[in-house]
């Protein structure tokens, strides 16, 4: 029998940040569409990080060795898969928080040894670009892809399938992080992002003006153009991202309009609704200029936006728009699998694993990790 014929269940795990999550993800046996998700559960640690206003490391590592057992035995009880049917495993390696990708990678190492099949490590961003072939089946390639959350603002060009070449990346925060620390400093707690896309439904986006910082040459601290050998040399260094400047001028906004109330007064709430759609505004320009200014210099089929910012709800409407405008479709995952979840991971690692790869019993968990295949 030939065993590379066979569908394959398999088990994804990921834990690469605060949410404990698992999945059963199978083969289809359709080039065009080529898997399925069986099952998908996420234990998300929000509750507890909130608290604190953002993820405290410590807390979340201790806190996924509380879930790990649990949600991979919910994620085969779902899919009805016994332990005995899973034929491979795969897990995030990196980047993210050591301490913990360290539980995801120990359980996943466990689990593969004792069923005695194969563990496939998969970085965290090609799990984001995978969800988006898992949503809607394979992209028309070549494909510029926009992978933008919390730890992440990295632009990619996918010339072929299972191939990721960064082409632009954020030089300081990620959009996320600039949601989150902007929702944290408006009073508006953690997670950042949902909050302020909701907010921002009620503000007025042009009452703030807000500057956006474009890369268009070298600087001190760019070691070589991102997209260099990929772009044509005069707009390689264009397709960067930087976002501390907004987040700084947010902060001096709030602090210049909070001197002239009374101590221990908030800011009103249009002020702060106007404050997040302003902001909103320019960081959905900045990540969608740059995208479709780089899917046009690459002659993309095809633009892709995945990652826990790709749920805001004025970035997916504005991507719609200009894909419609300029004759290319878009792609933006379901928000189940835009945030932080497993069934990506299980897609990313069934990529690999038809392409060959099968991780050894040494691999470790990596909180940085390049990713250009
Ligand atoms: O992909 P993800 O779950 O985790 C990382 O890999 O970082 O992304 C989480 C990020 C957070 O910064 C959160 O504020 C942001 O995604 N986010 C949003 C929205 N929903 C989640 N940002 C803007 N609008 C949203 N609706
Ligand atoms: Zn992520």
């Amino acid at each position: 029998m030939n065993l590379a014929a066979v569908a394959v269940n398999l088990l994804a795990i990921e834990t690469s940040c605060d949410e404990t999550a698992a999945a059963l993800v199978a083969e289809t046996g359709d080039p065009a569409r080529p898997w399925h998700v069986r099952s998908s559960i996420v234990a998300s640690q929000t509750a507890i990080h909130r608290e604190w206003g953002g993820i405290v490391p410590e807390l979340a590592s201790r806190q996924h060795v509380r879930d790990i057992c649990g949600v991979v035995e919910a994620a085969l009880a779902q899919a009805g898969v016994q332990r005995t049917d899973v034929g491979a495993v795969a897990v995030t390696q990196g980047p993210g928080l050591v301490g913990s990708l360290l539980v995801g990678v120990a359980f996943a190492k466990a689990f593969a040894w004792a069923q005695g099949i194969p563990i496939i490590p998969v970085h965290h961003l090609a799990g984001h670009i995978e969800s988006l072939t898992l949503a809607h089946g394979e992209l028309p390639l070549p494909a510029a892809v926009l992978v933008v959350s919390g730890g992440h603002t990295s632009l990619f060009l996918v010339p072929e399938r299972g191939v990721y070449r960064l082409i632009g990346r954020t030089r300081d925060d990620a959009a996320g992080e600039a949601y989150d620390k902007v929702a944290k400093l408006l009073g508006l707690g953690y997670p950042g992002g949902p909050a302020i896309d909701r907010l921002a439904r009620e503000g007025r986006e042009d009452r703030f003006n807000f500057p956006v910082t474009r890369l268009t040459h070298a600087d001190r601290n760019a070691p070589r153009a991102t997209g260099s050998g990929l772009l044509p040399a005069a707009v390689a260094r264009r397709t960067d991202f930087s976002f501390s400047g907004l987040k700084t001028a947010v902060l001096r906004l709030v602090q210049e309009r909070s001197a002239s109330l009374a101590p221990g007064v908030g800011l009103p709430p249009q002020d702060i609704a106007d404050i997040c759609a302003s902001f909103q505004r320019v960081v959905v320009e900045a990540l969608l200029d740059r995208t479709f200014e780089a899917a046009g210099w690459l002659g993309a089929q095809s633009v892709g936006i995945a990652g826990g910012v790709s749920a805001n709800s004025r970035l997916r409407a504005d991507a719609e728009a200009r894909g419609a405008r300029s004759s290319l479709p878009v792609f933006v995952p379901p928000i189940a699998l835009s945030t932080d979840n497993a069934a990506m991971i299980g897609a990313a690692g069934l990529r690999r694993y038809r392409a060959g790869v099968v991780g050894t019993w040494e691999f470790n968990a990596e909180a940085s990790l390049p990713l250009s295949v």
